[in-house]
């Protein structure tokens, strides 16, 4: 495809029935603005221009999408007030090429696939090119009219449409491309004498098959894909079409899913071989798994690198943490930020990892909170140890050596070190360094009052 293209993504929506105060194509499909997902999907075809026409909230959606995208690769066309889908796409006259041709988007249908966007532009012969779709019930719709040689020739708006057309099945979908040297003629002609009074640009397909041009079309893959959304109905709909797509690719990628339709994939998961997913995970962010990695249920897990052969057991949240071979985690483990575990590392039940390495072999099995602190090989966290990280002002940091024993229930206070072969005594106080290969034992002695009880007992 040689010619230049020009797309413009129609987004001046009220959205009244989304009862939001947020602009309806800031709502978002899995975690992303719809009006994002319209903007990448238009990326990938590499258009000279990509206007973006805003109207109703559009500061708020413009300095949204501003934060996302470049400044040089967006332009903007104010439609102040919503005369109708042809007046929009006239909003952005000034700003198209002359020649080249025009693809219409809409900020609202998120899903369009840049496939069926390919398979419209390769339809392109300097004429208009349609996206259709046929609909069991085709109520509220736009209906194709075609001729006695089955050429398409004009759409009719439902409001405007006689009894005979409302049985016409085949929809306009809204997505359309034009020839930029026939548009602004054509966009100028409309008029808004019609049921809604608005400028329609669907008359722009009548008006181009007068001037002899032919009328191509490409019938919908999906019907997902041409979905608008104006209410949180909707939104939902495709939110939910949205993550099965996504777990369909997992499966054809190899990885099982116990229940694709219980699995949230909010950002990007990369997965080996081997993989296994229970129900009810939540992905987002990058997520990238190794081989025969085994997912429990209810884990929520973002932004993590997990290597081969380790087991997420259920309930375990995971957030900007890396784990790698072997490493066990959970149940009902917390990783924070900052969480690196080692090969065949075991992080079990209530613990929380926040900013710290854990050792190759060690294990952290219960009750614990370990933060800003490093852990060597070969360590035995006990049940209940708490790393003293902050005095309510700074934070300090915790080191333990290899091959440490801690005792159940011991505090350690930062900033402390705990040297190689070290062992603490259970429910130790640690506030200065402990010895290498020795017991540091930090606790109130143990006493029996002899015959304490029988004196005051009465
Ligand atoms: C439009 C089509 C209809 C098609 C249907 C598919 C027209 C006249 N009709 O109808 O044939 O079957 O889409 O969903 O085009 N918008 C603006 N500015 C405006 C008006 C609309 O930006 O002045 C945007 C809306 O935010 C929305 C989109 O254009 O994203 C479609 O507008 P809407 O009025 O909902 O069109 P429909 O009546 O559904
Ligand atoms: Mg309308």
């Amino acid at each position: 495809m040689s010619q230049k293209l020009n797309v413009v993504i129609l987004a001046a929506g009220k959205g009244k029935r989304m009862n939001s105060s947020l602009p309806k194509v800031l709502h978002p499909i899995s975690n992303k603005p719809m009006l994002q997902h319209v903007i990448e999907t238009a990326k990938q075809l590499s258009p000279q221009k990509l206007i973006v026409v805003y109207g109703h909230g559009g500061d708020v959606v413009q300095s949204k999408m501003q934060q996302i995208f470049t400044n040089n690769e967006l332009l903007w066309a104010l439609q102040d007030q919503q005369l109708g889908t042809g007046h929009a796409v006239k909003c952005a006259l000034p700003l198209l090429d002359n020649e080249g041709m025009t693809l219409v988007l809409y900020g609202d249908v998120p899903l369009i696939s840049v496939e069926t966007l390919q398979s419209m532009l390769a339809k392109y012969n300097n004429n208009v090119v349609m996206l259709t779709d046929e609909l069991v019930n085709p109520h509220g719709y736009g209906r194709v009219v075609r001729n006695e040689n089955k050429q398409i020739c004009a759409i009719v708006e439902e409001k405007d449409t006689t009894s005979e057309q409302k049985l016409i099945r085949e929809i306009n979908t809204g997505f359309y491309v034009f020839p930029n040297q026939n548009l602004a003629a054509w966009l100028n002609a409309l008029s808004n004498d019609n049921s809604q009074g608005e400028y329609y640009l669907t008359d722009v397909v009548g008006l181009a098959h007068q001037q002899q041009m032919t009328i191509d079309y490409v019938k919908s893959p999906y019907s997902y894909e041409v979905m608008g959304v104006n209410n949180k109905l909707q939104l939902e709909e495709l939110e939910r079409i949205y993550h099965l797509n996504q777990a369909n690719k997992l499966l054809e990628s190899g990885v099982t899913l116990l229940d694709k339709s219980r699995i949230d994939l909010r950002g990007e998961l990369t997965a080996g071989q081997d993989c296994v997913i229970d129900v009810n995970c939540v992905f987002s962010g990058k997520v990238i798994l190794g081989n025969n990695v085994q997912i429990g249920a209810g884990c929520i897990i973002s932004n993590a690198t997990i290597a081969d052969n380790v087991t997420i057991k259920s309930y375990s949240i995971i957030e900007d943490a890396s784990i790698a071979s072997g490493a066990q985690i959970g149940p009902y483990a917390r990783l924070r930020p900052g969480a690196k575990l080692a090969a065949n590392s075991h992080v079990g039940n209530f613990v929380e990892i926040k900013n710290s390495s854990v050792g190759v072999g060690s294990k952290v099995n219960h009750l614990t909170y370990i933060g800003d602190s490093e852990i060597g090989d070969k360590v035995n966290i006990g049940a209940g140890t708490v790393t003293c990280n902050y005095d309510g002002k700074n934070k300090f940091k915790t080191t333990i050596g290899n091959n440490v024993f801690i005792g159940s229930g011991s505090m350690l206070v930062a900033p402390v070190q705990i040297g190689d072969g070290a062992l603490i005594g259970a429910g130790s106080v640690i506030t200065k360094n402990a010895a290498e290969n020795e017991l540091t034992v930090a606790r109130a002695k143990q006493v029996t009052i002899n015959g304490w009880l029988t004196k005051n007992k009465k």
